[in-house]
């Protein structure tokens, strides 16, 4: 299998027929984060009638109630906050025909010491309700990302503490800086140690091309709030990032191709107990890609802003509530605030650094061959987000 679906940009889906009293589920797994960017993908994915391991039973969980754009997939939903012990406890505990975990959830916070922190209990969390209690449980597995390569966002243009790209998996710690990605990497290396025959893989996708509007880093979503704002008020759809960004070579990892690599590493085992990079496999400039986001707004094309005037995207943002809330009404948009939508500081860090690039080819070495055509991949994620009615 060369990888299932991979390649096709918004492949035909066909769902599971949960109606048909024969079928009798193979796997039972539980995103946890299961309307973020990579989760909704694999709360869509997972269920389908063809998907690898299945058919499989999927429980998702995530704190806000389950937003419309989500509501159609197959799978229990589960309103749960896994920063408290006994809350996960008590909601998680209970799924005792769990095979496999999905974890594809954050918190930011101001410093990467308190990230440390935070992050490691919501995973322990987790771990800690789920591991005594699901006897079938096979394998765990956890997104993390570039910045295991990069150091935390904290460190970004301090010029300090960051391998040198491309990263490729058995560089070293980066040990003279904390980093949530290593905190979680400990937690799950310590407790499926304790369990025979559990196992493990670690996902390290890059800036991530996706839908979810509950996303904390969805560039892709920002950037189209932006260009639609931008239209909306007659201006120049202008690039509020750096030369560097604008001209160099990066890359970006499909949600959908993540999900892909997720259940790949959930049902190979040439994949257990093993970290992969995943992204696309070709490299973009945003150069590029600003045209074509202009295109797909009909707004004119600013460019990069090479002299003093240049703003941050946080600033040219930040008066744009109510304007947002206007074009929202006028095209008859789902309801969303700007502040969910908009994450503007996210887009202000990736566009501020000149781009990165990793390697894939453990993956394909160990038989992952999926990949996806980035341009496409954006005009579809964008094509998404319009027939949603997230932005017009
Ligand atoms: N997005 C990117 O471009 C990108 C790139 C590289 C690496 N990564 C990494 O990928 C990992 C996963 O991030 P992501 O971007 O995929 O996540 P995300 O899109 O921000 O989604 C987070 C999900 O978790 C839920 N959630 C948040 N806090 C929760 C809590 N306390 N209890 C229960 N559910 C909670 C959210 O829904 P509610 O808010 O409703 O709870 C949402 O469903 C992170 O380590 C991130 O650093 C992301």
């Amino acid at each position: 299998m060369s990888w299932w679906r991979s390649g096709v940009v918004g492949a035909a889906r066909k769902k599971l027929d949960e109606s048909n009293p024969s079928r009798k589920y193979q796997k039972f797994g539980l995103i946890i984060g299961a309307t973020g960017i990579v989760g909704n993908s694999l709360a869509e994915i997972l269920p389908l009638h063809d998907t690898p391991g299945g058919p499989w039973k999927v429980y998702g969980v995530a704190r806000r109630p389950r937003p419309q754009w989500n509501a159609d997939y197959p799978m229990e939903y589960i309103q749960c906050d896994i920063t408290d012990p006994e809350e996960t406890q008590s909601k998680l505990s209970k799924l005792q025909d769990l095979t496999h975990i999905f974890y594809v959830t954050w918190a930011n916070c101001t410093t990467e010491a308190e990230n440390c922190e935070i992050n490691g209990k919501m995973f322990t969390n987790v771990l800690n309700a789920v591991i005594p209690n699901a006897p079938n449980l096979q394998h765990i597995c956890l997104q993390t990302g570039r910045k295991h390569y990069m150091g935390p966002f904290e460190e970004w243009g301090k010029g300090i503490g960051s391998h040198n790209a491309p990263f490729y998996e058995d560089l070293p710690r980066l040990n003279d800086q904390p980093n949530f990605y290593y905190t979680l990497e400990d937690i799950l290396f310590k407790e499926v140690a304790k369990k025979e025959g559990l196992t493990w893989s670690v996902h390290r996708p890059g800036l991530v091309l996706g839908f979810s509007p509950y996303s904390m880093m969805n560039i892709l979503a920002s950037l189209c709030v932006y260009a639609a704002i931008c239209k909306h008020e007659g201006e120049p759809f202008k690039f509020p990032g750096t030369k560097e960004a604008w001209n160099s070579y990066n890359d970006v990892s499909d949600a959908d191709l993540i999900a892909e690599h997720h259940i790949w590493a959930a049902v190979d085992p040439i994949a257990k107990n093993e970290a992969f990079n995943i992204c696309n496999g070709d490299v973009f400039k945003w150069k590029h890609f600003w045209k074509i986001l202009a295109e797909q707004f009909d707004v004119e094309n600013g460019g990069l802003q090479e002299d003093e005037s240049r703003k941050s995207l946080g600033e040219m943002m930040k008066d744009k509530g109510p304007v947002w809330d206007a074009i929202v009404q006028e095209k008859e948009l789902l309801t969303t605030k700007l502040e969910e939508v908009g994450g503007w500081w996210f887009v202000d860090f990736v566009l501020s650094i000149e781009g990165t690039l990793d390697i894939m080819n453990k993956s394909k070495e160990h038989g992952f061959l999926g990949f996806r055509n980035s341009k496409s991949s954006l005009v579809s994620w964008i094509d998404k987000l319009k027939c949603s009615k997230i932005v017009p």
